[in-house]
Parts: structure tokens; C-alpha cells; sequence
């Protein structure tokens, strides 16, 4: 039995051009205005780093915004990488969705309001939010070095605490925002302290932008992964095999989509009432030990 979503494909399958012009169709005819779906949303990072490999996963952005279209979502694919931005709007297209892409590099702040403003013009207002986008630099503490550090929390923080502060101001009444974090943020895993620590700020972040989102009813929560199989995951582990080394639940790391299964969630109304929360998504490794 599926619950959730039971008129959905399954994730894993893009739709092909054929399936997704029907699905196009059918959206019209139900009355779907173009531009504006039941979710109109943003992310950040929305695209998947290149991949040597010849049939490399999808990453979390692009898995949650195509996921997101499927829902009936418009989609602002904002990052760094057009390309990877404009393959990501691509699939949400593919899912019978509007979708923009928005180039911006949110190491830079004033990228970030810049960001949230393009967005809201493209897509004629705002109701959810994703912050995606993260990094890793340097190898332990004595192997980080001030610029590392700097550069790692622009990236991974301070962007996702200025977006945020951008948005709130404009974000319709119960609007939902999510953070990706990470299992990181839980515990010393990665070696890398900076990204580990970064990732644990997101909860400080989360937690009063859904105190001060409250008088609009807006919620802000986390997803807090584990071990993740994208391009992102296997670069990290080809830098440290150690990485996937030991004994996984159920033998397995996760996969995109069953985090944007998890972002989707908490961006829909069905997740109206959980608010401030870390949804750890590990398969139970925390729990475990
Ligand atoms: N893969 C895992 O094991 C795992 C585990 C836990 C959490 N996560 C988190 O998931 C998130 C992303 O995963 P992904 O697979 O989509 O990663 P990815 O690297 O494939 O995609 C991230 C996207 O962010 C973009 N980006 C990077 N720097 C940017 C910047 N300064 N401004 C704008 N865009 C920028 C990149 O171009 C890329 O398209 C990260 O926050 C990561 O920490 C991953």
C-alpha cells in the first residue's frame, strides 16, 4: 500500500517526453494555471554536479525540484552552474511544471536577496523554499585553514541565514521552508570540521526562522541526511574510501529521491503542523551507533 502520493510514478522514473506531454496535458485540463502550480517553489543548488560517470544518480536539488513539479509545483532552479540548473528545469518541464533557472553564486550576499527577488518575478510570488546547496573544504582541524573555513560557511550558512532573511518578508502566508543538512551535523563522520559545523548551524538557523515565521504561519524545517548515493556522495568517497566502509542500514546508502521524498513533504501541507524539526533521514545509523 502507498500512502503519500499514490497517483504519483515512482521516483526513480523521469518521465519520458511522450508520458510527459500527456502528463502536460492533463495538468491543463485540470485547470492548472501555467506558472503556478499548488507549491510554487525555489531551490537552491538546484542542479547535480558533473559526473565522470556515464550513468551517474540524480543529486538531492534536482531530485527534490523534479519531484516538486510532480506535485504541481513552479520551480525556480537557482545555481551557480547553468547548465546544471537548466538540465534540472529541463526534467521539472518534463513533468508538465513552469520552471525557471537563476543563476547565482550565493557565496556572494547580495547574490542571495538578488536571488529571491528574480524568483518571486519569475514566478509571480513564493510559497516554498528549499536550501540545498553545500560543500565540504579541508581535512580535520589542523588541516583547515581560515579561508576554508570562510569559504565553507558562505556557502553552507551565512547563504542559507541571508536567503532566509530575503524571503521571509515575501513568502506568502503558510509557506514552508526547508534546509538540507546533514548527519554530519550529528556527529564527527566526514573529517571535515568546517562542513560537519556548518551543517550544524542549520539547526540554529531553522529554528528562528520558524520562531519569527510563525505570526505568517510559515514553517521552516530540516532534512538531515545520512549517507546519500549522488555524484556529491561518490566524490566524497572516492576522496575518503572509508567513507562507505562500514556496515550501512539495510546495506544501502539513501538516494535522492527518498530525501525529496522528505523535502516534498515538509514543504506540502500534509506536513502542516511540524515546524523547527530535524528530520534525520539515515536508514537509523544515528540511532544505531
Ligand atoms: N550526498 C550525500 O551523502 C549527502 C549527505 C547529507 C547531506 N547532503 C547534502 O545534500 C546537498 C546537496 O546534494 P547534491 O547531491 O544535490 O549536491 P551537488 O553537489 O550535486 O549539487 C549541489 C549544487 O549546488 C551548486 N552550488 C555549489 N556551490 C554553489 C554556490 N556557491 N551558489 C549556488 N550554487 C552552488 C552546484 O553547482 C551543484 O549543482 C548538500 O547540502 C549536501 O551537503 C549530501
Amino acid at each position: 500500500m502507498r500512502l503519500l502520493h499514490p497517483h504519483l510514478v515512482p521516483a526513480e522514473r523521469l518521465r519520458s517526453p511522450a508520458t510527459a506531454g500527456r502528463h502536460a496535458r492533463l495538468a491543463q485540463l485540470a485547470g492548472r494555471r501555467a506558472c503556478r502550480g499548488q507549491l510554487a517553489g525555489r531551490l537552491v543548488g538546484a542542479g547535480t554536479r558533473p559526473s565522470p560517470e556515464p550513468d551517474p544518480p540524480i543529486g538531492n536539488g534536482r531530485a527534490i525540484a523534479v519531484l516538486a513539479a510532480r506535485e504541481g509545483a513552479s520551480v525556480a532552479c537557482a545555481d551557480r552552474d547553468e547548465a546544471a540548473a537548466g538540465v534540472t528545469a529541463d526534467l521539472a518541464r518534463a513533468e508538465g511544471a513552469c520552471a525557471e533557472v537563476i543563476v547565482a553564486d550565493v557565496a556572494d550576499p547580495q547574490a542571495c536577496a538578488a536571488m529571491v527577488e528574480e524568483s518571486v518575478e519569475a514566478l509571480g510570488g513564493l510559497d516554498g523554499l528549499v536550501l540545498n546547496v553545500g560543500f565540504a573544504l579541508g581535512r580535520g582541524i589542523t588541516g583547515t585553514t581560515a579561508e576554508q573555513w570562510d569559504a565553507t560557511f558562505a556557502v553552507n550558512t551565512r547563504a542559507h541565514f541571508l536567503v532566509s532573511a530575503a524571503a521571509l518578508p515575501v513568502l506568502a502566508p503558510r509557506s514552508a521552508i526547508v534546509y538540507i543538512s546533514s548527519a554530519a551535523s550529528l556527529r564527527a563522520a566526514t573529517g571535515a570540521p568546517s562542513y560537519d559545523s556548518s551543517k550544524a548551524a542549520l539547526l540554529g538557523i531553522c529554528r528562528q526562522v520558524a520562531r519569527e515565521g510563525m505570526a505568517n504561519h510559515i514553517r521552516a524545517n530540516l532534512v538531515v541526511p545520512g549517507l546519500v548515493d549522488t555524484p556529491l556522495g561518490r566524490d566524497a568517497s572516492r576522496r575518503n574510501p572509508a567513507r562507505t566502509a562500514r556496515r550501512l542500514p539495510f546495506g544501502r546508502q539513501a538516494t535522492a529521491w527518498e530525501v525529496a521524498y522528505a523535502a516534498v513533504w515538509l514543504l506540502s501541507a500534509e506536513a502542516s503542523y511540524v515546524n523547527a524539526h530535524p528530520l534525520v533521514l539515515d536508514g537509523g545509523a544515528t540511532a544505531f551507533g
